[in-house]
């Protein structure tokens, strides 16, 4: 019987070897990356993994499904986020598409106490004024339904503010060189920024303290660089309250042709 035993853990310790070595030369071989000068610029070969149509339904509804859990939250716990989530949720930001690659932003995380403190006053004010007298009637309210007001605790109690800069034109060694769709790269950026903090089961609040200048000046950017959005990310605190909204149909955001 212990022969047996023996035997049995050997053999399936060598199915496991064999298995493995095998699965590492089919990952080999599926991104076995084909290189070429196209004009003197380096190329590479692409290759995407093709799904069958049943599968790719059922992919397409999980995403959808799973990214429709995505609410935006402005009751936030203070508890701390590691730093590493963050520079991943960064980095997938960073992934997205941008005009001639430019990639035109800056995310700038803000963990200082103090200088979230500088922010909250700073948006206040703003906010303040935009509440009580600055926004039209009609702004007003549409922001009714979401009882937002001019009050931003949450920029001081959430673990880190990410406050994103566009540029709209980057200096290469001391010369002005041209972003391109700096707008719309950044939007997409954030969109993707946002479906991170989602993934990692954070929260974050799309803020647009209006006008949002102050920000270049207390976090010391450089003259190319304009605030675009400032979003808390953390945790959503123990008791948090979200509007209860709903989401247009697809009769309602598509048009088929
Ligand atoms: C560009 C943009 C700016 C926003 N600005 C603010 C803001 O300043 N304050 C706020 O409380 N919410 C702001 N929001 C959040 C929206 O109110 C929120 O996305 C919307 O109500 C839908 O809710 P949901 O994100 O939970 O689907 C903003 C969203 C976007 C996309």
């Amino acid at each position: 019987m212990l022969i047996k035993k023996r035997d049995l853990f050997s053999f399936l310790f060598y199915l496991l070897a064999i298995l493995s070595t095998l699965s590492c030369k089919f990952r080999q071989i599926a991104v076995m990356i084909k290189r070429k000068l196209i004009d003197g610029y380096p190329f590479i070969t692409y290759t995407k993994e093709k799904i069958d149509s049943k599968d790719m339904i059922i992919r397409s509804k999980d995403f959808f499904n799973w990214m429709n859990e995505r609410r935006t939250v402005r009751d936030f716990s203070d508890e701390p986020v590691p730093k590493e989530v963050i520079e991943n949720i960064l980095l997938t930001a960073s992934t997205a598409p941008s005009g001639a690659h430019k990639q035109p932003w800056t995310f700038c995380v803000v963990q200082n106490a103090d200088l979230k403190k500088q922010i909250r006053q700073a948006a206040e004010k703003e906010e303040w004024e935009s509440y009580n007298g600055r926004l039209p009637a009609e702004w007003l309210a549409d922001l009714r339904p979401l009882q937002t007001d001019w009050k931003k605790d949450f920029l001081e109690t959430a673990p880190y503010l990410i406050i994103v800069f566009k540029k709209s034109y980057e200096v290469i060694e001391e010369k002005k060189r041209n972003t391109y769709y700096a707008v719309e790269s950044c939007g997409i950026a954030v969109g993707f920024l946002l479906a991170a903090i989602h993934k990692a089961g954070l929260v974050a609040l799309t803020h647009t303290p209006s006008p949002m200048n102050f920000l270049a000046k207390l976090l010391n950017r450089p003259e190319n660089e304009k605030p675009f959005l400032l979003l808390p990310v953390g945790y959503a605190a123990d008791e948090c309250w979200i509007p209860d909204l709903d989401r247009k149909g697809l009769d309602r955001i598509s048009a088929w042709y």
